[in-house]
């Protein structure tokens, strides 16, 4: 495999709850594309550059917990998580994140430090590598753009 190639670098984009209702869910604030709508167009941005990426969607906090746990062992080397409201709520989320000791990024559709107070405290953001907030999907698109840059640059095979 030459220095070029981006063989085997997995993404993992993770969505918290509520996010399964986007298209429909307060779409003044969160747009008119469905979840389906912004996995799609990644899948598409990432299978161009040769990269797999894997989904996972839960209202559960529990569940995303988990995956992210599997994280660890499943060969993921990125995670660009939209925690939802979990953002502003969950340690556990926090934690289970610092455990893989994976980049990640976060992104949020909305500006969260436009809105209620309650939404613009993050337990995510001082541990991200970085954090897009108010760009709609286009957040999702800079986040993978700079996770595949990152792995391109970092991939030594
Ligand atoms: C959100 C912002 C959160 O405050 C909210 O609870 C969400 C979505 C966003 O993408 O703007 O569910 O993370």
């Amino acid at each position: 495999m030459n220095s070029e190639s981006v063989c085997c670098k997995n993404i993992l984009i993770v969505h918290g709850p509520n996010l399964n209702l986007l298209g429909m869910r307060e779409p003044e604030i969160y747009g008119s594309s469905t979840l389906l709508d912004i996995n799609r167009n990644l899948d598409k941005l990432a299978g161009d550059a040769g990269i797999t990426l894997d989904f996972f969607q839960s209202n559960a906090e529990s569940a995303l917990i988990e995956r992210i746990q599997h994280a660890m062992s499943d060969g993921t080397n990125f995670i660009i998580i939209n925690p939802a409201a979990y953002t502003h709520t969950s340690i556990a989320l926090r934690d289970a994140l610092a455990a893989t000791r994976l980049p990640f990024i976060e992104v949020h559709l909305s500006n969260i430090y436009a809105r209620e107070s309650f939404r613009q405290r993050s337990y995510f953001s001082d541990i991200a590598i970085g954090i897009i907030s108010g760009l709609g999907i286009k957040g999702y698109e800079l986040a993978l753009e700079y996770a595949m840059a990152s792995l391109r640059s970092k991939i030594e095979l």
